[in-house]
């Protein structure tokens, strides 16, 4: 044991997962508040504000006004140490948001009480499942006309896959909203709206075995459908189980609304008691315990340009294990290389604080001169182990890009390449000719104009990208078996190889997988790639 485990066991890391408008960006804002972080709600990332001043870093943000980057929250509550990964809410983005949720021990899941399970919920929930990590689900903005609770949990339940466990029960919705049921106090906490920019506290308990007074306060009507629920709910649901919840088999639901700050904190805090500590990792070596291994960590994302004057780009990393230093000597293990992070940094939403030291669990950006691609690994200068690759996902469209002004071959090359390297983009090579035909695979259209912006702005160079009609990608998972060019596809698909040299395959429809499969014996695909 050394002397950072103390450190490193206070530690909580989680994303937050949503779909966009589901209150994301609020319910951070108030556990932000709680942690002191910031004195009043909204002073951070209040979206007309500073939403826009933290992420001016490219103008197609503001042109759209989406915010296409995700920084990470770190505070302090109650002894712990908070990081909070935030993800970009638009749709467009979802790969680095599949990405960020790989650095994540735990994901808080905000859905929206009038909608219920959405397509990006949905998504993102796949990609915690793939990894089984903890999933706690808060159900906002109670205080509007939401969905019947039980229709809400069994939603959740047949749409995702994952069995609910109540830890609070909502008592009406919107105008009728009266406050929530806490089950293990056995008490009901009443519904205040007046607590919207400041910290909670104030609530009203009311022990429900004290009926009386339950009445008078949320009324004969609320009252007796509550103790008709408590009856079911007891009778119904799923036991609670921390070991299934840390296996991501059984999401705990706390109801409330962010926006007026009720039941913020109580999720906050059973939140914390039940999620872990910085979990191990695996690598080549097998699993690397966060307590028992000196610095280790693994990039997972990588932002161009965030700062415009410097035209700089930050690589992000997750702290795997031990302590970071500044001053240390780390090895970059693909590199090969022995060296001194850049101005390690905490990237906050709108500030950028150079730091000193970290610890497992924890999130540092630090500065990449181009030499460090998603997945890479840094350790010890005597230690030479890797982390499991970051899957590349499929991205779901596709096109030809050329760039208009032939002598500029160089610059178009290492421009986009870089971007790839990025994760922004993938991309790809026509399986026999060389890398004048490149083919540009995305997961959201708006990738495409970030990609044509930035090749004009940064490189100066000029594109013309031109649609393909391909949907869906497959790598071949077992490609030392398969001769490429003996595979007999369909007339509609395409060979190519990624930049690590892997061969895919291009299909229109998701027909024409059936029958390649159909056609080629012992063919394997899959839909990410591990390497
Ligand atoms: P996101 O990050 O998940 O995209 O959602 P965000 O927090 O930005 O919230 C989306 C909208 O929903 C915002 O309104 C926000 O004020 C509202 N909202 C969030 N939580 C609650 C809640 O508990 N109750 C109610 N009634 N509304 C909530 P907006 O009008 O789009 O933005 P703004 O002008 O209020 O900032």
């Amino acid at each position: 044991m050394s002397n950072y485990t103390e450190e490193i066991n206070r530690r909580r890391t989680f994303a937050i997962i949503s779909h966009p408008d589901a209150g994301k960006t609020t319910l951070t804002e108030k556990f932000l508040l709680y942690g002191g972080a910031i004195n009043l709600a909204g002073s951070v990332k209040g979206k007309a504000t500073a939403r826009h001043a933290v992420s001016d870093w490219m103008e197609i943000e503001k042109e759209r006004g989406i915010s296409v980057t995700s920084s990470v929250l770190q505070f302090e509550y109650d002894g712990y140490c908070i990081n909070i990964l935030d993800t970009p809410g638009h749709q467009d983005f979802s790969e680095d948001t599949y990405r960020t949720l790989m650095a994540a021990d735990s994901a808080v899941m905000v859905i929206d009480a009038s909608k219920g399970v959405e397509a990006q919920t949905r998504k993102l929930f796949k990609v915690c499942g793939m990894r089984g990590i903890p999933i706690f689900t808060f159900i906002n903005k109670m205080d509007r006309d939401a969905n019947d609770t039980f229709e809400l949990l069994d939603d959740i339940e047949k749409e995702l896959g994952i069995a609910t466990c109540p830890v609070n029960w909502p008592i009406g919705s919107g105008k009728g909203f009266k406050g929530v049921y806490d089950r293990e106090k056995k008490c009901v906490i009443a519904y205040s709206d007046t607590e919207k920019g400041t910290r909670e506290g104030t609530a009203t308990e009311i022990p429900v075995q004290d009926e009386a007074h339950l009445r008078e306060i949320i009324g004969d009507e609320a009252a007796d459908k509550l103790l008709e629920e408590i009856e079911l709910l007891d009778g119904a649901s799923a036991e609670f189980d921390l070991q299934e919840v840390r296996a991501g088999q059984l999401t705990p639901v706390c109801f409330g609304s962010a926006l007026t700050n009720f039941g913020v904190e109580i999720f906050l805090k059973h939140f914390l008691n039940m999620t872990t500590t910085p979990l191990p990792r695996m690598s080549d070596m097998g699993l690397i315990e966060p307590t028992e291994q000196e610095f280790s960590a693994f990039v997972f994302k990588i932002q161009a340009n965030m700062n415009k004057a410097h035209r700089d780009r930050i690589a992000f990393m997750r702290i795997c294990s031990g302590r970071f230093d500044a001053n240390m000597e780390v090895r970059h293990v693909q590199g090969d290389k022995v060296m001194r992070l850049s101005q390690p940094q905490q990237i906050m939403a709108d500030e950028r604080k150079i730091l000193s030291e970290a610890y497992a669990g924890d999130i540092i950006g630090v500065f990449d001169p181009g030499i460090f691609s998603i997945g890479d690994t840094l350790c010890m200068p005597k230690a030479k182990f890797r982390y499991e690759g970051i899957p590349t996902f499929a991205p779901e469209h596709f096109a030809r890009v050329r760039q208009v002004d032939t002598m500029k071959r160089k610059q178009f090359v290492k421009g986009i390449e870089q971007i790839a390297q990025e994760g922004a983009i993938q991309i790809f090579q026509e399986y026999n000719t060389g890398l004048e035909e490149i083919i540009v695979g995305v997961v959201g259209v708006l990738q495409f104009d970030v990609l044509k912006y930035r090749l004009e702005n940064e490189y100066n160079v000029e594109i013309r990208l031109e649609n393909l009609p391909y949907e869906h990608i497959r790598w071949i998972a077992n490609k030392e078996e398969i001769d490429l060019a003996k595979l007999s596809g369909t007339s509609d698909m395409k060979k190519v190889k990624d930049m690590k040299g892997n061969p895919l395959l291009l299909f229109v429809n998701s027909w024409s997988i059936g029958m390649t499969l159909d056609r080629n014996p012992g063919l394997e695909l899959q839909e990410f790639s591990k390497n």
